[in-house]
């Protein structure tokens, strides 16, 4: 294996929030006596990137993912712990560093707000020192991929939330970067626009390898794009893996449609759970590897008249959920130690 483009041990960062005493004399003793909590927004957490990959880090909100991105980016300082990518410590030789990596961020754009999109791009032509063929040649190729034509003199406060994410990740992209930290980059889209980022983001990877992090909300983003993905919550990893490990693992269950030919009350079926009934119409739940889809099929027809029927697997958006909301990493031999117990 090669050496990894990103190196991260025991990467902290803690921050102090100050509480706030109330009213006059409140605003008084802020003056002389403030007390704060300590937020651990990333907790030690140890993880390396190989050259190529693309990687999904996810998990719910406010559990580490954008601290994580800002300092492996340079644009905050860790508490402690070690962050070597590209080579380089991004905090400590941050002008060098910038050169060779890329990143957007969903909820802000880095784009110049009152400039007509060609300028902004302009300018970071000249900031970046991009040499004028690499420029044009990734612009002209950007402009079609990312349809960008239309609003090319549009000032950038004009855009929608679509057009300024594509002209944001334009912008990302011009210096040809190894290396792109994409934090949020379908946030707030419509089916539509987010599904022509991810074809962008896919393009990246596939054609012009770039080494991909990929933080997102959207479970479908990461279920069509990333093989391997990175969970984190409350600051800790919880699982570094694959993500078909993870779906066999926890999406064991699969649903079997029946439409039978006549209306039959809670027409039971061996090992399998009725979790719906609409008249005729019965969703069974079962667990794949308990019975194969098949046998039931077998046993369906030996008892019931039936008109149609359908196996679907759970959705993977589903099964990502139940492991956040129940915690259910714990018991995966990938999954990392409960800190809590
Ligand atoms: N500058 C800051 N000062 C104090 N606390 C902060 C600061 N930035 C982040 N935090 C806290 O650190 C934790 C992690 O925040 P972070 O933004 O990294 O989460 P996230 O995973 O990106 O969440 P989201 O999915 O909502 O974007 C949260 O509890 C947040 O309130
Ligand atoms: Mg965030």
């Amino acid at each position: 294996m090669s050496e990894p483009i990103i190196q991260i041990k025991q990467l902290q960062k803690t921050f102090k929030v100050y509480k706030d005493h109330k009213g006059y004399l409140g605003a008084l003793r802020n003056l002389f006596e403030r007390q704060y909590n300590l937020v651990h927004a990333v907790d030690k957490i140890s993880f390396d990137v190989q050259p190529g990959e693309l990687v999904g880090y996810i998990g719910p909100n406010g559990a580490g993912k954008s601290t994580t991105i800002k300092m492996l980016t340079g644009l905050l300082v860790p508490t402690s712990g070690e962050v070597l990518v590209n080579g380089y410590i991004p905090w400590k030789q941050r002008k060098a560093y910038v050169k060779n990596i890329g990143a957007v961020f969903g909820q802000r754009t880095t784009l110049w707000w009152d400039l007509p999109l060609r300028d902004s791009l302009d300018l970071l032509q000249h900031i970046y020192e991009i040499p004028d063929d690499t420029f044009q040649q990734n612009l002209g190729m950007f402009r079609e991929i990312l349809e960008l034509d239309p609003f090319m003199e549009t000032p950038v406060r004009s855009l929608s939330l679509g057009q300024r994410m594509r002209a944001d990740l334009c912008a990302a992209l011009l210096h040809n970067p190894t290396l792109v930290f994409l934090d949020e980059p379908t946030i707030g889209l419509d089916v539509v626009a987010k599904q022509r980022i991810r074809e962008f983001i896919q393009f990246l990877n596939h054609e012009r390898k770039t080494t991909i992090l990929l933080t997102t909300h959207d479970i479908s983003d990461v279920a069509k794009l990333c093989k391997r993905v990175v969970i984190i919550d409350h600051g800790k990893i919880l699982f570094d893996g694959h993500l078909n490990s993870l779906l066999e693992f926890f999406g064991g269950r699969r649903l079997l449609v029946v439409d039978f030919a006549e209306f039959y009350p809670e027409p039971s079926l061996g090992e399998a759970e009725i979790i719906q009934q609409d008249r005729n119409k019965v969703i069974y739940s079962f667990e794949r590897s308990s019975i194969s889809a098949s046998k039931l099929i077998n046993q369906l027809s030996e008892n019931y008249r039936i008109r149609d029927l359908e196996v679907r697997d759970q959705p993977i958006e589903d099964t990502i959920r139940r492991i956040y909301e129940e915690q259910l990493l714990y018991n995966h031999p990938n999954g990392k130690e409960n800190p809590s117990s």
